[in-house]
């Protein structure tokens, strides 16, 4: 039985302070949901130092990049390496994120290219991938979706199933403009992924942990996680405060998938 992923990216938000006293509570809670398998992902100024409180607490918390270059050194002013992430110890590598790709032009080529580097530096790359409203009112929403994600997984062989992370997250229900999507909808998407995944690798595409988010809370996240291929809810800002994040696993309860 695979755990159920439960997960968290802080954009850019905490100072180091903040998020250090975030991440000694976290650790803290998760020993009471031992049926979930928990990340975060804060900003890459605070990598290090919480890597050193979750290694002194030896705890399973994962810990995430929101970003990484695929290249492992050179003429990049401001960009990150996949050398340096590594030696963090950083686990996760979140890419292709909706902000990602809206505010700094990051293209499916460009997300294939990171993933396939993090995928060598021994990362979990989590590929994010969602449509737009516009697409949705046109109807190609699925087309859409299958573009993102075969550009973002080509040459990413089937011996890498496992490794990778797929999170669908449709940009118009991300943040605090973003209507939550209606749990139908999210199945609807999902299966239809899987179905992609399976196209692309055979049966061991089922193996691939396909994530859900954008507003997921209290309220909705039950609903979605219930859902046959939903292994994990991808959460912002209703899990940024330790207290609202276990009442979001309170509310979840037992997800046996
Ligand atoms: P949100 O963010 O939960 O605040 O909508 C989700 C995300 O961007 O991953």
């Amino acid at each position: 039985m695979k755990k159920f992923l439960l997960g968290t990216n802080w954009k850019m938000n905490k100072t180091l302070a903040e998020g250090l006293a975030y991440s000694a509570a976290l650790m803290t809670i998760i020993g009471k949901y031992p049926q979930f398998e928990f990340f975060i992902i804060p900003p890459y100024t605070h990598l290090w130092k919480i890597k050193e409180a979750l290694a002194a607490q030896k705890s399973p918390l994962k810990l995430g990049a929101q970003n990484m270059h695929e290249q492992d050194s050179g003429q990049f002013t401001g960009e990150i390496s996949p050398l340096m992430l590594a030696e963090i110890g950083v686990d996760i590598i979140e890419l292709g994120h909706s902000e990602r790709r809206q505010y700094f032009n990051e293209s499916d080529e460009a997300v294939n290219r990171k993933a396939r580097a993090a995928l060598k530096h021994g990362f979990t790359p989590l590929i994010c991938i969602g449509e737009q409203q516009a697409d949705k009112d046109y109807g190609v929403s699925k087309e859409m979706l299958a573009k993102q994600l075969k550009i973002a997984l080509t040459d990413v062989p089937a011996a890498a199933i496992g490794q990778f992370w797929i999170a669908y997250e449709p940009v118009w229900a991300i943040g605090v403009a973003g209507t939550p999507a209606a749990a139908a909808y999210v199945e609807e998407i999902h299966d239809f992924l899987r179905r992609v995944l399976i196209d692309r690798y055979g049966p061991s595409g089922a193996a691939v942990p396909l994530l859900f988010g954008g507003s997921v809370n209290i309220d909705n996240a039950r609903d979605y996680a219930r859902l046959a291929n939903v292994d994990g809810l991808f959460i912002g800002r209703s899990a940024w405060e330790p207290e609202l994040f276990e009442a979001i696993m309170v509310a979840l309860g037992t997800i046996t998938k």
